[in-house]
């Protein structure tokens, strides 16, 4: 089991696809595993063939293309499929396909290759709200999400027909970084995702705050949002429920995470303030702007053309420390385990580490996950970090993808997390 590939570079992938017109969608994730290095065989059912057919699937996954366990009866395809499977991601699944996998069926290669794998399972329902909500279908996604399967929530918009609700398969992009969340993840024992975080919920900050100068003009950064995305990706297939305040965050909202976008670090700390008291978790990944303008222009600041030499002096205010304030508004009370990020340039004669434990014992986070940003982490889709206790000791570090990353953090995470019933 050692040689099990951990991202999708290398990875054997089963993309099943399930009759529904989502199923164009699903095009573009397959050119989306395949363009990160994966090896992807498409197993359609045959009524996804109505709406997608085989040429398309076999020239982007580069493989011949399968339905029945009656084609190439000599390779053994419906066995040897599902047994070399490093994932299967199944977009879109239909109430049909969700019924035929809770119990059991092999009727067809899809099915019978689901009943043979041990890899981890990630399926994206798509179909009408109301099927979506029927008693029937909820039922068997709550049994197929206790077996260990990852059901992602169904986006929530407009469906085929004039109707909206749940029931959207989530864009590509999105169910492309599930499908990484989920085969870097930690395994249960039957080798599909550790459901650690089922019955809790995260409160995930993600991005750069943008502090206005005037009508045109802002203090920003570089941060991109991707790390706070991972993480948030990583903790929905481990079974958590996640909110993200994403500040300037262009990105695809991860499937089933409630998202609430902000701008500023003032508006981001009302977010935190309003949430942090309901949540297991408070994890700081965005990058927070330190100062702000003292006062925001109401009209474009311009320059004196009479005199070349002057420049507009624009006063800055510190904005409140977000991570602090939920530590001090914590206090020795039951309440959400907090993380903080801490990424360092080293200076004055410290070296980048040191000054990350030092904030791990001034700001009294929990966690503190620290990178050394001379490397160059800013929109990368890698990371290097090490994992700091309250007292500044390294407790873990972790280097790799972002996902990988990101699994890592809430790794240690779990061992510091509330009382299940803290805030009910
Ligand atoms: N942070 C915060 N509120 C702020 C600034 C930062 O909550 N106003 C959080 C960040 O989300 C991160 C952690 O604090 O989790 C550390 O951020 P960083 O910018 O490295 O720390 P600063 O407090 O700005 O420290 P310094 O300026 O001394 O580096």
């Amino acid at each position: 089991m050692s040689s099990v590939p951990r991202t999708l570079e290398g990875a054997r992938v089963l993309v099943g696809v399930g009759g529904g017109i989502a199923a164009y969608k699903t095009a573009h994730l397959v050119r989306g595993l395949v363009g990160s290095g994966a090896d992807v065989r498409v197993l359609p059912t045959a009524a996804s063939l109505e709406f997608v057919g085989a040429a398309t699937w076999e020239a982007l996954s580069h493989h011949r293309v399968l339905t029945s366990v009656f084609e190439d009866v000599e390779e053994v395809a419906h066995v040897r499929y599902g047994q070399e499977a490093d994932l299967v991601v199944i977009a879109p699944a239909t109430a049909d396909l969700l019924a035929r996998m809770r119990i059991g069926r092999a009727d067809d290669l899809l099915t019978a290759s689901l009943l043979v794998t041990r890899a981890p399972v990630v399926v994206a329902p798509a179909m009408h709200t109301e099927m979506w909500e029927h008693p029937s279908t909820l039922e068997n996604v709550r049994e197929l999400r206790e077996r260990g399967i990852t059901v992602l929530e169904p986006a929530v918009g407009r469906l085929t027909g004039p109707d909206s609700g749940p029931g959207r398969l989530p864009e590509p992009e999105a169910l492309l970084e599930s499908a990484r969340a989920a085969i870097a993840a930690p395994r249960d024992q039957r080798g599909g995702v550790l459901r650690d975080l089922v019955g809790r919920e995260l409160l995930i900050t993600a991005g750069g705050t943008r502090e206005d100068l005037d009508p045109v003009r802002f203090l920003a950064n570089h941060s991109s949002g991707l790390q706070g995305w991972a993480l948030a990706h990583a903790a929905l297939v481990r079974g958590a429920r996640v909110r993200l305040a994403a500040a300037s965050v262009d990105l695809e909202t991860p499937p089933g995470a409630s998202r609430l976008d902000v701008r500023s670090a003032g508006e981001l700390a009302d977010a935190v303030a309003e949430h942090r008291g309901r949540v297991d978790a408070l994890v700081m990944a965005a990058a927070v702007a330190d100062f702000t303008a003292a006062e925001r222009a109401g009209e474009k600041i311009k320059k004196d053309d009479a005199d070349e030499d002057s420049v507009p002096r624009i006063a800055l205010r510190r904005t409140e420390d977000i991570l602090r304030s939920s530590v001090l508004d914590r206090g020795d009370a039951a309440g959400p385990a907090i993380v903080g990020f801490a990424a360092e340039t080293g200076g004055n004669g410290s070296s980048a580490l040191e000054l990350a434990r030092d904030k791990a014992r001034r700001k009294g986070a929990d966690l503190l996950v620290f990178n050394d940003i001379t490397a160059g982490v800013f929109g990368s889709s890698h990371n290097a970090v090490r994992i700091l206790d309250r007292q500044g000791q390294e407790i873990a570090e972790a280097a790799g993808s972002k996902t990988a990353v990101a699994h890592a953090v809430l790794d240690e995470l779990t061992s510091v997390l509330p009382p299940v019933s803290w805030s009910a």
